[in-house]
């Protein structure tokens, strides 16, 4: 029998975006993902983004053209000056990664709430110091991990923590896209801590670990670019106690399938194409689909978003579903892999430093 699941009673679940309380936004960094932001939090929560900073006052005064922001820093300093700002209470980095320890530590000397882009820092040492700063601050800081909040993830947690598929024994993802090769950019510069893994394998890693924690071992291989970081790898992550393992594939090298699934022993979950952003699942018991789940969702940044609204109003300096342990959990997995894979960025002795 397949049961297709309706939208209205699904609503009812899943909190909506648009509920969320509001928040003035500070965005640092006016790239790609920034852009995103901006018409996921206008679009489609309560909040706006009120301030952007860049180095770059065409790019700032673009950015606040187009997305009716109010106020624009650019420049030197144009980040000190966004966090500082009264009239921002939220700050959300969308710089390179291997910026994100800087830039966080900026926000939470200021006070100021955020939440800072995938992946957290360059390594778990900085994702350690990050989130210590924040506690001793009593200051929110989150993992911008968008999946964790879909529809869809929320859904099929509920099913799989019921027991809807038995003990869970296999969750595989992958994540392969194509970039150009540019050695200067944010994806294959060492300098930001480049490479698929800190980009791509964040989410099937995250994936895994949503449905897992924290793996008793690692195992991983790939293969380097020119650059030095790394060009793609599979990375198992073998859970020996409940009798379980993921497996993680990311690559910059081809566009893969960016498929995932859940295994149990008595069912199994498949997502739909891009299962990191919206989209669906089916579930099979007993060799019959058995619950069919889709929802729209235009964009899908705005759960994340009003997550942080919802934790900022409650007084609570982390997220119950991202919670600053899972940060850790996979910036130790991605350290490992590395070390196994011979990827050091600048500044390191060995990927845990
Ligand atoms: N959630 C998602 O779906 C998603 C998708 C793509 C990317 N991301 C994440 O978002 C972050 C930014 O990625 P992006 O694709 O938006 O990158 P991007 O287009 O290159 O933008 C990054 C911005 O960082 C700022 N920046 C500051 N110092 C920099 C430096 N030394 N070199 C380069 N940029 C510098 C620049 O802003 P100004 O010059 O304007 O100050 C730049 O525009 C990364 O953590 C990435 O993993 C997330």
């Amino acid at each position: 029998m397949t049961v297709t699941v309706p939208s209205a009673p699904m609503h009812h679940r899943l909190a909506t975006a648009q509920s969320a309380p509001a928040l003035r936004w500070g965005v640092i960094g006016a790239g790609y993902i920034a852009d995103v932001f901006a018409r996921s939090v206008n679009g489609h929560t309560q909040s706006r983004v009120q301030s952007i900073a860049s180095r770059d006052s065409h790019r700032s005064n673009l950015y606040a053209k187009k997305h009716g922001v109010d106020t624009v820093r650019s420049g030197d300093g144009a980040y000190e000056r966004l966090v500082e700002d009264p009239q921002v209470d939220a700050v959300y980095i969308a710089t390179p990664h291997g910026l994100h320890r800087d830039h966080a530590l900026l926000a939470i000397a200021a006070g100021k709430p955020v939440l800072v882009e995938k992946a957290f820092t360059r390594n778990a040492a900085q994702a350690r110091e990050v989130i210590d700063a924040a506690r001793a601050a009593r200051v929110f800081v989150m993992e911008a991990v968008w999946t964790r909040f879909l529809p869809h993830m929320v859904e099929a947690r509920r099913l799989v923590s019921e027991g809807a598929i038995g003990e869970v024994v296999h969750v595989s993802a992958d994540f392969g896209g194509s970039p150009e090769y540019d050695p200067q950019s944010r994806n294959f510069n060492p300098d930001l801590a480049g490479g698929a893994l800190l980009d791509l394998g964040v989410y099937p890693i995250n994936f895994i670990h949503d449905f897992l924690g924290a793996p008793a071992s690692v195992r991983a291989i790939g293969a380097l670019a020119p650059t030095g970081v790394d060009l793609r790898e599979t990375v198992i992550m073998d859970y020996p106690e409940r009798r379980s393992m993921g497996t993680a594939l990311s690559t910059f090298e081809v566009d893969t399938a960016r498929l995932a699934s859940i295994s149990g022993t008595r069912g199994r979950i498949d997502f739909g194409h891009d299962y990191y952003a919206p989209t669906g699942f089916t579930l099979t018991r007993d060799g019959r689909r058995s619950v069919e789940f889709s929802q729209h969702v235009e964009l899908g940044w705005q759960y994340q978003v009003a997550e942080v609204a919802r934790c900022v109003s409650a007084g609570a300096i982390e997220s119950a579903v991202m919670p600053h342990s899972a940060t850790l959990d996979v910036m130790a997995v991605m350290d490992e892999a590395r070390r196994q894979l011979g990827v050091v960025f600048p500044g390191e002795d060995s990927p845990a430093t």
